[in-house]
Protein backbone atom coordinates (compact mmCIF):
# COMPACT_ATOMS: atom_id res chain seq x y z
CA UNK A 1 0.00 0.00 0.00
CA UNK A 2 2.67 2.13 0.54
CA UNK A 3 4.90 1.58 -2.28
CA UNK A 4 1.22 2.37 -4.53
CA UNK A 5 0.42 5.62 -2.46
CA UNK A 6 4.29 6.89 -3.42
CA UNK A 7 3.69 5.65 -7.24
CA UNK A 8 0.37 7.56 -6.92
CA UNK A 9 2.05 10.29 -5.41
CA UNK A 10 4.68 10.80 -7.85
CA UNK A 11 1.97 11.21 -10.53
CA UNK A 12 -0.24 13.45 -9.80
CA UNK A 13 2.57 16.00 -7.71
CA UNK A 14 3.03 17.99 -10.53
CA UNK A 15 -0.73 18.61 -10.98
CA UNK A 16 -1.19 18.97 -7.64
CA UNK A 17 1.73 21.66 -7.43
CA UNK A 18 0.50 23.31 -10.02
CA UNK A 19 -3.02 23.45 -9.12
CA UNK A 20 -2.02 24.90 -5.88
CA UNK A 21 -0.08 27.84 -7.39
CA UNK A 22 -2.97 28.55 -9.54
CA UNK A 23 -5.84 28.28 -6.33
CA UNK A 24 -3.23 30.19 -4.42
CA UNK A 25 -2.13 32.93 -7.12
CA UNK A 26 -4.30 35.27 -5.13
CA UNK A 27 -5.10 35.50 -1.26
CA UNK A 28 -7.45 33.11 -0.16
CA UNK A 29 -10.42 32.99 2.52
CA UNK A 30 -9.91 29.83 5.17
CA UNK A 31 -12.57 29.63 7.66
CA UNK A 32 -13.12 27.42 10.80
CA UNK A 33 -15.76 27.47 13.67
CA UNK A 34 -17.14 30.83 12.42
CA UNK A 35 -13.61 32.49 12.25
CA UNK A 36 -12.41 33.53 9.30
CA UNK A 37 -8.78 34.73 8.41
CA UNK A 38 -7.15 36.02 4.65
CA UNK A 39 -4.20 33.71 3.41
CA UNK A 40 -2.02 35.42 1.06
CA UNK A 41 -0.17 33.14 -1.37
CA UNK A 42 3.70 33.48 0.26
CA UNK A 43 1.58 31.81 3.52
CA UNK A 44 1.05 28.13 4.46
CA UNK A 45 -2.25 27.25 2.64
CA UNK A 46 -4.19 25.67 5.27
CA UNK A 47 -6.71 24.75 2.75
CA UNK A 48 -5.37 22.02 0.73
CA UNK A 49 -3.08 20.45 3.49
CA UNK A 50 -3.77 18.05 6.57
CA UNK A 51 -2.18 19.56 9.72
CA UNK A 52 -3.61 22.57 10.19
CA UNK A 53 -7.03 20.90 10.70
CA UNK A 54 -6.15 17.86 12.04
CA UNK A 55 -4.49 20.14 14.89
CA UNK A 56 -7.32 22.76 14.86
CA UNK A 57 -9.72 19.40 15.55
CA UNK A 58 -7.14 18.55 17.81
CA UNK A 59 -6.95 21.26 20.43
CA UNK A 60 -10.81 21.71 20.11
CA UNK A 61 -10.97 19.36 23.10
CA UNK A 62 -8.33 20.81 24.97
CA UNK A 63 -9.55 23.26 27.79
CA UNK A 64 -7.50 26.50 26.84
CA UNK A 65 -9.55 29.37 29.32
CA UNK A 66 -6.93 31.46 30.44
CA UNK A 67 -4.15 29.21 29.69
CA UNK A 68 -1.07 30.87 27.56
CA UNK A 69 -0.69 29.76 24.30
CA UNK A 70 1.87 30.12 21.88
CA UNK A 71 1.39 28.65 17.74
CA UNK A 72 5.39 28.74 16.87
CA UNK A 73 5.49 29.45 13.29
CA UNK A 74 1.80 30.15 12.89
CA UNK A 75 1.12 30.78 9.15
CA UNK A 76 -2.71 31.66 8.99
CA UNK A 77 -2.98 32.56 12.08
CA UNK A 78 -6.16 29.96 12.60
CA UNK A 79 -4.48 28.36 15.37
CA UNK A 80 -3.80 30.76 16.92
CA UNK A 81 -7.75 32.44 16.36
CA UNK A 82 -9.14 29.63 17.87
CA UNK A 83 -7.18 29.02 20.96
CA UNK A 84 -8.37 32.76 21.53
CA UNK A 85 -11.96 32.11 20.47
CA UNK A 86 -11.25 29.39 23.32
CA UNK A 87 -10.13 31.89 26.16
CA UNK A 88 -6.34 31.65 26.05
CA UNK A 89 -3.88 34.37 26.17
CA UNK A 90 -2.77 33.76 22.30
CA UNK A 91 0.74 34.77 21.10
CA UNK A 92 1.54 33.66 17.71
CA UNK A 93 5.27 34.03 16.43
CA UNK A 94 6.94 33.76 12.68
CA UNK A 95 9.50 34.90 10.44
CA UNK A 96 6.86 35.42 8.11
CA UNK A 97 6.05 38.94 7.97
CA UNK A 98 3.38 38.63 5.49
CA UNK A 99 1.59 36.44 7.98
CA UNK A 100 1.99 38.61 11.10
CA UNK A 101 0.06 41.12 8.95
CA UNK A 102 -2.77 39.18 7.72
CA UNK A 103 -3.21 37.51 11.27
CA UNK A 104 -2.64 40.68 12.73
CA UNK A 105 -5.84 42.17 10.50
CA UNK A 106 -7.59 39.09 11.36
CA UNK A 107 -7.53 39.16 15.33
CA UNK A 108 -9.08 42.53 14.98
CA UNK A 109 -12.00 41.79 12.54
CA UNK A 110 -12.84 38.73 14.75
CA UNK A 111 -12.76 40.44 17.41
CA UNK A 112 -10.08 37.67 19.06
CA UNK A 113 -7.10 38.80 20.83
CA UNK A 114 -3.78 37.61 19.53
CA UNK A 115 -0.18 38.85 20.13
CA UNK A 116 1.67 38.32 17.20
CA UNK A 117 5.52 38.36 17.01
CA UNK A 118 8.01 38.49 14.55
CA UNK A 119 10.55 36.05 15.85
CA UNK A 120 12.79 33.27 14.37
CA UNK A 121 11.80 30.36 16.79
CA UNK A 122 12.34 31.70 20.64
CA UNK A 123 14.44 34.40 19.84
CA UNK A 124 12.13 37.21 20.77
CA UNK A 125 10.06 35.33 22.86
CA UNK A 126 12.63 34.41 26.04
CA UNK A 127 11.87 34.71 29.44
CA UNK A 128 7.79 33.65 28.55
CA UNK A 129 6.18 30.66 30.04
CA UNK A 130 3.59 29.35 27.88
CA UNK A 131 1.11 26.55 29.07
CA UNK A 132 0.79 25.12 25.72
CA UNK A 133 2.94 25.48 22.38
CA UNK A 134 1.86 24.16 19.60
CA UNK A 135 3.88 23.65 16.50
CA UNK A 136 3.87 22.80 13.11
CA UNK A 137 7.62 22.61 11.59
CA UNK A 138 8.75 23.02 8.12
CA UNK A 139 9.88 19.37 7.58
CA UNK A 140 11.08 18.49 4.15
CA UNK A 141 15.02 18.14 4.13
CA UNK A 142 15.79 20.99 1.81
CA UNK A 143 17.11 24.15 2.22
CA UNK A 144 14.43 27.14 1.19
CA UNK A 145 15.04 29.79 -1.12
CA UNK A 146 12.52 32.19 0.07
CA UNK A 147 9.48 32.76 2.76
CA UNK A 148 7.23 31.01 0.98
CA UNK A 149 9.46 27.71 1.56
CA UNK A 150 10.32 28.34 4.98
CA UNK A 151 6.84 26.68 5.72
CA UNK A 152 7.95 23.63 4.05
CA UNK A 153 11.78 23.23 4.15
CA UNK A 154 13.72 22.74 7.41
CA UNK A 155 17.00 23.06 5.28
CA UNK A 156 19.14 20.16 4.13
CA UNK A 157 20.47 19.36 7.31
CA UNK A 158 17.50 19.46 9.42
CA UNK A 159 18.94 22.92 10.66
CA UNK A 160 15.13 23.92 11.55
CA UNK A 161 14.99 20.75 13.96
CA UNK A 162 18.58 21.41 15.35
CA UNK A 163 17.68 24.46 16.07
CA UNK A 164 14.38 23.91 17.39
CA UNK A 165 15.49 21.11 20.25
CA UNK A 166 18.17 23.39 21.09
CA UNK A 167 16.13 26.05 22.02
CA UNK A 168 13.07 24.37 23.13
CA UNK A 169 13.64 22.73 26.48
CA UNK A 170 13.91 26.14 28.02
CA UNK A 171 10.31 26.18 27.77
CA UNK A 172 9.32 22.42 28.92
CA UNK A 173 8.68 22.01 32.23
CA UNK A 174 5.57 19.82 34.14
CA UNK A 175 3.38 22.78 33.57
CA UNK A 176 3.85 23.30 30.17
CA UNK A 177 2.52 20.74 27.35
CA UNK A 178 4.06 21.18 23.67
CA UNK A 179 2.62 19.24 20.78
CA UNK A 180 4.23 18.95 17.35
CA UNK A 181 2.51 17.32 14.65
CA UNK A 182 4.61 15.24 11.72
CA UNK A 183 3.70 13.36 8.86
CA UNK A 184 4.61 9.85 7.41
CA UNK A 185 6.12 12.01 4.86
CA UNK A 186 8.82 13.11 7.08
CA UNK A 187 12.42 11.82 8.33
CA UNK A 188 10.33 10.66 11.51
CA UNK A 189 13.39 8.71 12.73
CA UNK A 190 15.68 11.74 12.04
CA UNK A 191 13.73 14.47 13.35
CA UNK A 192 13.76 11.59 16.85
CA UNK A 193 17.02 11.62 16.71
CA UNK A 194 17.44 15.38 16.79
CA UNK A 195 15.16 15.59 20.17
CA UNK A 196 16.40 12.84 21.57
CA UNK A 197 19.99 14.27 21.30
CA UNK A 198 18.94 17.53 23.14
CA UNK A 199 16.68 15.17 26.05
CA UNK A 200 13.95 15.76 24.50
CA UNK A 201 11.16 13.18 23.90
CA UNK A 202 8.14 12.78 21.67
CA UNK A 203 5.33 10.74 22.79
CA UNK A 204 2.80 10.08 20.54
CA UNK A 205 -0.62 10.81 21.83
CA UNK A 206 -2.87 10.76 18.47
CA UNK A 207 -2.43 9.49 14.97
CA UNK A 208 -5.00 9.67 12.02
CA UNK A 209 -5.05 8.78 8.29
CA UNK A 210 -6.26 11.23 5.74
CA UNK A 211 -6.50 11.20 1.83
CA UNK A 212 -4.27 8.44 2.51
CA UNK A 213 -1.82 9.72 4.94
CA UNK A 214 -0.77 9.06 7.83
CA UNK A 215 -0.32 12.13 10.31
CA UNK A 216 0.90 11.69 13.95
CA UNK A 217 0.71 14.49 17.25
CA UNK A 218 3.73 13.72 19.31
CA UNK A 219 3.71 15.37 23.06
CA UNK A 220 7.34 16.86 23.69
CA UNK A 221 8.71 17.02 26.78
C1 LIG B 1 3.92 24.25 8.11
S1 LIG B 1 3.71 25.97 8.40
C2 LIG B 1 2.49 25.93 9.71
C3 LIG B 1 1.66 27.18 9.83
C4 LIG B 1 0.55 27.12 10.88
N1 LIG B 1 1.09 26.85 12.18
C5 LIG B 1 -0.46 26.08 10.51
O1 LIG B 1 -0.52 25.03 11.18
O2 LIG B 1 -1.21 26.30 9.57
C6 LIG B 1 5.24 26.37 9.24
C7 LIG B 1 5.33 27.84 9.66
O3 LIG B 1 6.56 28.00 10.39
C8 LIG B 1 7.17 29.21 10.00
N2 LIG B 1 8.61 29.11 10.27
C9 LIG B 1 9.57 28.45 9.58
N3 LIG B 1 10.77 28.60 10.14
C10 LIG B 1 10.57 29.38 11.23
C11 LIG B 1 11.45 29.91 12.23
N4 LIG B 1 12.76 29.66 12.21
N5 LIG B 1 10.91 30.69 13.22
C12 LIG B 1 9.57 30.95 13.23
N6 LIG B 1 8.72 30.48 12.31
C13 LIG B 1 9.20 29.71 11.32
C14 LIG B 1 6.83 29.36 8.52
O4 LIG B 1 6.97 30.69 8.07
C15 LIG B 1 5.39 28.82 8.51
O5 LIG B 1 4.47 29.87 8.71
Amino acid sequence: MGTLRNILKKITHPFLKRGMAYYYRKPRPYSYQGITTTVHPDVFPPHLTLSTKILLDFISDIQLTQKTFLELGCGSGIISLYASQKGANVTASDINKTALAYLTKASEENNLPVRCVYSNLFEELQGNHFDYIIINPPYYPKSPENIKQQAWFCGEGFEYFEALFQQLPSYLSKENTTYMILSEDCELTKIKEIASKNNISMELVYKTKKAGEKNFIFSLS
